[in-house]
């Protein structure tokens, strides 16, 4: 088929795909290189998907967004001087990171302002379970899952992988547990993700292709409940005659108490406690969250010509329920569910219009 191509146009013909190729590869990090957000512009922006957390927030959105700040800024010198070469220029970047831990309650919105963040920066975004990790042991392997894992995120442009968000979700079932029962592997899977997140060059096998890839540039966040960790730093507090808020008294000692690896928690210089969602968070969750369950259905059930609506009182109660189940916000979505199924199911009825659920009609359903 090819035989009438001459070697010289086939030549043309790879240079030109490779030329397409960087092109790409500009295009997908143009988002980094033209970042110039400020931390508040970010945290403005969060406030349209997560309700509450104003200091988590506040910590995150400055965490990130001096994250990419300082990448854009040493990618454009870099460019200058590398005459577009991306990869070059990556390496050559020597800018500090400072890698975010998120303690807080199941439910409460630690994934979800990573992921929020991510988006609203347009990097890719992987979220690793660590429970997994302690399961299968063997550590090597699991690090090298997270790197394939980026790489797939990021569309398979390595350049992209590398300035990527990786979420470490469950970093506290990893701990060392010297009260309740003993286990070795956690202390195993910790040392495993000190090299991982330090960021030496890794390689990652997919098929017959390897691909080098460093972590240097990938933001860390990782996302634990830490039960009883509250009990911990109090201790300590009353010990050494602190007064306050425990929140604002965290140390890595503390989490070292926990179960903690020094070392890997050294690297986590940015750690904030997120707060238990009040009931009126689960409310404003509800009516002003982006991403909200309850809109979301009142969008859907507009297209049976329908339109739902929740009284003040309603909401409350839903917001209640949901709290009583103990996982966060993830309860809106079972209490709502419960709430509105028997008229879900019954669609299309023969009413359309206006459709108004209140406080005792949420009690009817939920008995
Ligand atoms: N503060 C919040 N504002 C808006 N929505 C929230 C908030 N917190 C949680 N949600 C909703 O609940 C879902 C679950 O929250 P998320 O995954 O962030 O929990 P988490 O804090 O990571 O809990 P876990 O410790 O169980 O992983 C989110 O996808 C989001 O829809
Ligand atoms: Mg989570």
């Amino acid at each position: 088929m090819y035989d009438g191509v001459s070697e010289q146009s086939r030549q043309r013909i790879r240079e030109k795909i490779g030329l397409l190729r960087e092109e790409q590869t500009f295009e997908a990090v143009r988002e980094v290189i033209e970042f110039d957000r400020t931390p508040a512009d970010i945290k403005t922006a969060m406030d349209g998907f997560v309700i509450g957390q104003e200091k988590g927030k506040k910590v995150v959105s400055t965490a990130i967004a001096f994250h990419y700040r300082r990448l854009s800024a040493a990618l454009k010198e870099a460019l200058v001087e590398n005459e577009g070469d991306i990869d070059l220029a990556l390496q050559n970047i020597r800018s500090p990171r400072a890698n975010i831990l998120i303690i807080g309650p199941t439910g409460c919105g630690k994934t979800y302002t990573s992921e929020t963040a991510s988006r609203l920066v347009g990097v890719s975004f992987v979220h690793e379970d660590m429970t997994r990790f302690s399961e299968v042991g063997y550590v090597g392997q699991n690090a090298s899952d997270i790197l394939v894992d980026l790489l797939f995120a990021a569309g398979g442009n390595p350049s992209v992988a590398q300035m990527g968000i990786v979420y470490l979700d469950e970093i506290d079932k990893i701990a060392t547990e010297t009260v309740a029962y003993k286990d070795v592997s956690g202390k195993g899977v910790q040392k495993g993700l000190l090299q991982l997140v330090d960021g030496a060059e890794n390689t990652v096998h997919i098929g017959k292709e390897r691909i080098s890839l460093s972590t240097r540039h990938v933001l860390f966040i990782a996302g634990g409940a830490f039960d009883n960790l509250e009990i911990l730093v109090r201790k300590r507090m009353t010990r050494q005659g602190i007064q306050g808020n425990w929140k604002d008294h965290l140390l890595t000692d503390d989490l070292v108490a926990f179960g903690m690896e020094r070392q890997l928690m050294g690297r986590f210089p940015v750690k904030v406690v997120y707060d238990q969602l009040t009931t009126q968070d689960l409310k404003d969750i509800m009516t002003r969250s982006a991403d909200s369950v309850l809109l979301a259905y009142i969008n859907d059930l507009k297209s049976w010509g329908i339109n739902l609506e929740l009284t003040d009182n309603a909401l409350t109660e839903v917001a209640r329920r949901a709290e009583q189940e103990g996982t966060g916000a993830r309860g809106l979505i079972s209490v709502i569910h419960r709430v509105l199924l028997e008229d879900m199911y019954g669609l299309p009825g023969t009413y359309t219009g206006k459709f108004v659920v209140d406080h005792s009609y949420v009690k009817e359903r939920l008995g």
